[in-house]
């Protein structure tokens, strides 16, 4: 530990969360039809491969693009070769403005000045938060919010998370007093309060934010003269009523351009889940804040997407009957696998949070919790892990107030292996039944030796797990 920064010394990147330890417990016995079919099957990874077949139909017919070629046949590698401008290709940022313009129906109308480029999403919240606050400053979030915000938020910028404290009586919505509350809880711990971020679509939940959700929101916001974040890289997701409004169509309506808080509400954005590319790294922030998006263009000298990368997308982005049947197409997908994995449950007695976005479901085990306690929870994740051979995330990973929500993905696995998922469930579910009248009870305790056994092994040098 001598010579090296506090920074990597501390424990605060959030690694040691059953989120990541999932992820760990998967790597090393990773379901495979032929190869493992008793594997662990990854329900903790929200990654959209449902539409592949769809980007590289489009490559096929457009081969140019790929080969670093211009529409007239000739090469342009020298000059992506070169290309080092961090306020990226030009037509790459006006495609990707009109793209996010799309998936909001024309409603908003982003302007592509506004817009910094970044490696994924993770670096435009860590960029904003490195604009908007110092260390010891603090951000608001509804819970159960997405595990890889306290390394993106918090580890490098110093900045600190309030939870707004959302529970299961309300699904989870966000009310004034919850919003109230969690300001005076951060100036009780002394701590400046620099503004609320939001996931719409959230993850993990699924919903999208309610127009009376995002007018308390912006008001609030106003009040207390803080920023806004709304991260809205599921946005494209979108595949059930109500339609997606955006914190930014919601602003144009309630505030006029003049207003101060017009430059206090930022906007993420990535094309991991829409378009399924989290290998790519392809984000950006827009903020109609003049020198946040200056010091953030500057900041993404530090994670630029490649030249090639854009280029590529540009040419892709541009092509509006692509980009239209393309997301018309991956909602249906969506929409189909998530009515799979909700009916599949419901038949093991299993019910969802209502829910019409994202990757994933929002699942409620509370009748499967032997108590009702997170240390349960974590039995119960420990036996999906182990027993059942599901890797899903549970809700205290994603700091939800109530034991025994779980986060299952259903977009990361092909139809046969969703299947595959529901039947050990329904099993397991069956086999779960009133330990007096089971003759399972004696294997049941052997099982839970193994149980005890399970230590969280964190290891420190593990940094390859992917996060999302
Ligand atoms: C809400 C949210 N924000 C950001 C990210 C990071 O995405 P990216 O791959 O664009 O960095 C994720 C990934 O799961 C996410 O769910």
């Amino acid at each position: 530990m001598k010579f090296l920064s506090d920074k990597i010394t501390n424990n605060s990147h959030g690694q040691d969360s059953s989120y990541f330890l999932g992820w760990q417990e998967y790597e090393k016995n990773p379901y495979d039809e032929i190869k493992n079919p008793k594997g662990i099957i990854q329900m903790g990874l929200a990654e959209n491969q449902l539409s592949f077949d769809l980007l590289e139909s489009w490559m096929a017919h457009n081969p140019e693009a790929a080969a670093f070629k211009n529409p007239e046949g000739e090469s342009v590698f020298r000059q992506l070769a070169l290309f080092q401008d961090y306020h990226g290709l030009p037509e790459f940022k006006n495609a990707m403005a009109e793209f996010m313009s799309e998936i909001r129906g024309n409603k908003v109308d982003f302007n592509a000045d506004n817009l910094v480029l970044t490696a994924g999403s993770t670096s435009a919240n860590e960029t904003l938060i490195f604009c908007l606050a110092n260390p010891g400053d603090a951000f608001l979030l509804p819970t159960p919010y997405y595990p890889g915000f306290d390394r993106d938020l918090k580890w490098r910028t110093g900045a600190e998370i309030v939870p707004i404290q959302c529970f299961s009586s309300n699904n989870f919505r966000i009310t004034e007093s919850a919003l109230e509350d969690a300001y005076k809880e951060a100036q009780k711990r002394n701590l400046k309060v620099k503004g609320v971020l939001v996931t719409n679509p959230s993850n993990p939940l699924g919903t999208t934010l309610t127009r009376e959700e995002l007018n308390l929101l912006i008001t609030f916001v106003d009040e207390k003269g803080i920023h806004l974040i709304s991260d809205e890289i599921y946005s494209g997701t979108v595949f059930e009523s109500p339609a997606y409004v955006s914190a930014m169509e919601v602003l144009s309506e309630l505030k006029d351009k003049t207003d101060d808080v017009w430059e206090r509400v930022h906007i993420v954005y990535s094309l991991s889940k829409d378009l399924g590319l989290p290998g790519f790294r392809i984000g950006a922030l827009y903020s109609n804040h003049k020198m946040v998006v200056s010091a953030a263009t500057k900041m993404s000298s530090f994670g630029l997407i490649s030249s090639q990368t854009q280029y590529l997308l540009a040419a892709m982005l541009s092509d509006k009957k692509f980009t239209k049947k393309y997301l018309s197409e991956n909602q249906k997908r969506l929409r189909e696998r998530h009515e799979m994995l909700v009916a599949g449950l419901r038949e093991a007695g299993i019910e969802c949070l209502e829910s019409n976005a994202g990757l994933f479901c929002w699942v409620d085990m509370r009748h499967l919790l032997s108590s009702n306690t997170f240390e349960a929870e974590i039995e119960l994740w420990k036996k999906m892990v182990y027993q059942v051979g599901l890797n899903i995330s549970p809700g205290s990973s994603c700091h939800c107030t109530e034991p025994g929500w779980f986060r299952l993905c259903f977009a990361n696995l092909s139809e046969e292996t969703l299947g595959l998922a529901l039947k050990r469930i329904s099993s397991f579910v069956a086999s779960e039944q009133p330990v007096a009248t089971s003759p399972r009870k004696s294997n049941k305790s052997s099982k839970r030796k193994g149980f005890t056994k399970w230590v969280f092994r964190l290891s420190q040098n593990n940094d390859r797990n992917r996060e999302r």
